[in-house]
């Protein structure tokens, strides 16, 4: 699957949410990151055919995302942060509903609901089920057309990190089955653990993309000297000369224990770029 996003413009008002994005993805784990207010929510709404853009091309495999027909929209999976479910209805009821639209069979309601490890709950109403279950119904209504590339807006948002792990397992998963996974995050970490490709979007603009790691190279210059100290306290300052006369003191007066090099994470060089936290 080739995902391509050729200078997309929105305007909403006089408020210009995207403002000439770039970018291309394909058979990967590809994550749109941004903190909240960035439009990552607005190019996935494109990029799915929920909303026009002002102006450039968004593509997926060739097609016009703004014209997408029936069939190539059977091969989407899309989970939205506004996507509910219905607390009365039971796991099993929630997709039906769905399945109804897409005339889909029951044993795909099945095999959705195994592949995510519901099966056991098909009968439980949805309001009976924990944050990280509700999130997991929600990506098995994504997955039930066994579609080949998935949008899913902040799919581990508001999650402990145990239910984050469960939906990071299942989408590896699915990636290894050769699936095109597109997510939002705004959670650094997540990215940096998840995706092969990710690119920061800030007020509108891609401002780095590339494979985290490379990101975090690139920032080399952002490494920073981590020195625990003899009173149980730690300090921390640039990995650079300006540090030489301090460490120096530091390690003769018997004052540092230990001294380590911590490297750019992708939080620190969001930071340098935007002046902004990204999990605010
Ligand atoms: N339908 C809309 N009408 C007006 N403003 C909108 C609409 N959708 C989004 N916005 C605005 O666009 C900006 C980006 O929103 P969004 O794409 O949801 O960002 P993110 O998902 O990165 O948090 C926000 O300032 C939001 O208020
Ligand atoms: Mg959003």
């Amino acid at each position: 699957m080739k995902i391509s996003v050729q200078n997309i413009t929105k305007r909403f008002g006089a408020h210009t949410v995207l403002g000439g994005v770039n970018l291309e993805a394909g058979s990967e784990i590809f994550g749109l990151l941004g903190p909240s207010g960035a439009g990552k929510t607005t190019l996935i709404r494109i990029l799915t055919g929920q909303l026009t853009p002002d102006s450039g091309r968004a593509q997926i495999n060739g097609f016009n995302c703004s014209a997408l027909g029936d069939k190539e929209r059977r091969r989407f999976g899309i989970m939205m942060d506004d996507f509910g479910v219905y607390d009365r209805l039971t796991c099993y009821e929630n997709m039906k509903v769905f399945a109804r639209i897409y005339g889909i069979s029951n044993d795909m309601i099945y095999s959705a609901l195994d592949k995510v490890g519901l099966s056991d709950a098909a009968k439980t109403p949805a309001m009976k089920l924990s944050k990280g279950m509700t999130n997991r119904l929600r990506l098995a209504r994504a997955f039930m057309t066994d579609p080949d590339i998935l949008f899913l807006d902040e799919p581990t948002s508001g999650l402990d990190p145990t239910s984050a792990n469960e939906i990071h397992k299942l989408l590896i998963a699915e990636k290894n089955k050769g699936k095109t996974i597109f997510l939002t995050t705004h959670t650094m970490s997540e990215a940096e653990k998840l995706c092969d490709h990710i690119a920061l979007l800030c007020d509108g603009r891609i401002i780095e993309h590339g494979k985290p790691q490379e990101i975090c190279r690139r920032y080399d210059d952002c490494k920073q000297l981590r020195i625990h100290l003899a009173d149980g306290t730690d300090t921390s300052m640039p990995h650079d000369k300006t540090a030489a006369n301090r460490i120096a003191e530091l390690i003769s007066s018997g004052r540092a224990v230990t001294i380590h090099t911590t490297e750019p994470d992708l939080e620190t060089v969001f930071m340098k770029l935007t002046g902004k936290e990204l999990s605010a």
